[in-house]
């Protein structure tokens, strides 16, 4: 039996750099599928950060995406023509109401 599934490639930029990644997966999958592991630098070391839970309860995956700092890459998924950034230094969590 022939597999027929096609995946459909979205176009995307990160620290600037235009990527592709399969659609379906998240800011962190697309990361590690482009064979980064960090997604951000700490902010008193410089020390590089990558997913520690993965299911958006460390924090530690936190990005700017499209302009909005400390967005869980783990939780977000990928959109055409997004703007990812890794993060650096002290991160701040947003607080939802
Ligand atoms: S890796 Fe823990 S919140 Fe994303």
């Amino acid at each position: 039996m022939h597999n027929d599934v096609r995946t459909m490639e979205i176009e995307f930029t990160l620290d600037g750099q235009t990527v592709c990644c399969p659609e379906g997966l998240t800011v962190a999958g697309a990361m590690f599928h482009l064979g980064r592991r960090s997604v951000r630098m700490t902010a008193r070391t410089a020390a590089p950060r990558s997913l520690f839970c993965g299911i958006g309860v460390c924090c530690d995956c936190l990005m700017q995406i499209d302009e909005r700092a400390s967005i869980r890459a783990c939780m977000t998924l990928v959109q055409p023509g997004m703007r990812v950034v890794s993060g650096q230094g002290a991160a701040t969590v947003a607080l939802e109401a």
